[in-house]
């Protein structure tokens, strides 16, 4: 699999570096509230195993599974959530896992989505956030690394639901790339 990227981008050894110190920031943060983490799925979830294993606080964990991209390396602009009943968040602290912070639409449906279910809080986790003009206004609170605006691979993330298992994240070779 790795002979299909163009560069490595993040070794595993750097990616899990990071992880220590944004889990060390997260726990700082809560260390006082009881923390309820939403991953949205799939692309979050080595990220989110790996994150909250470092993270030494009480905490409850869901998940989400929305897809916008349907296979191609271009958000379409349509969010459309896979389960009819969203997890249960009046009332709590929420942090939004996901792998990357791109066109921002998904992030930004999400959001609307869960701050409609009165939470106390909500903040957004993202492993990757992608240096661009994005369609939809979303801050991150905490972010492991910014990258370019160039379609990415690995730990979690996919391409047509390939490379999910990659240890690293890297830039897809353009060749690999169908054109749409
Ligand atoms: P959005 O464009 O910010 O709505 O991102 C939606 C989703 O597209 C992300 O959660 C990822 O699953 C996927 N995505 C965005 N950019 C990339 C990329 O470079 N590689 C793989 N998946 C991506
Ligand atoms: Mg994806």
């Amino acid at each position: 699999m790795q002979e299909d990227l163009e560069r490595i981008l993040f070794d595993e050894q750097t990616i899990l570096q990071r992880l220590d110190q944004i889990a060390a920031e997260i726990s700082a943060d809560y260390r006082k509230r009881e923390l309820t983490v939403i991953a949205i799925l799939n692309g979050s979830l080595i990220f989110m195993a790996d994150l909250l294993r470092r993270i030494p606080l009480p905490l409850k964990l869901d998940c989400l599974s929305v897809a916008s991209y349907h296979g191609g390396t271009q958000s379409t602009g349509d969010v459309v959530f896979k389960q009819i009943a969203l997890p249960d968040v009046a009332g709590r602290h929420i942090l939004i896992l996901d792998d990357i912070l791109d066109s921002g639409v998904t992030l930004a449906a999400i959001g609307e989505k869960l701050q409609a279910a009165q939470p106390l809080s909500v903040k957004i986790c993202v492993l990757l956030r992608k240096k661009k003009i994005r369609q939809r206004q979303v801050e991150a609170d905490y972010i492991g690394f910014d990258i370019g605006d160039e379609f990415v691979v690995g730990y979690g993330l996919d391409y047509m639901e390939h490379y999910r298992n990659l240890p690293c994240v890297g830039v897809l070779r353009k060749d690999l790339i169908a054109s749409a």
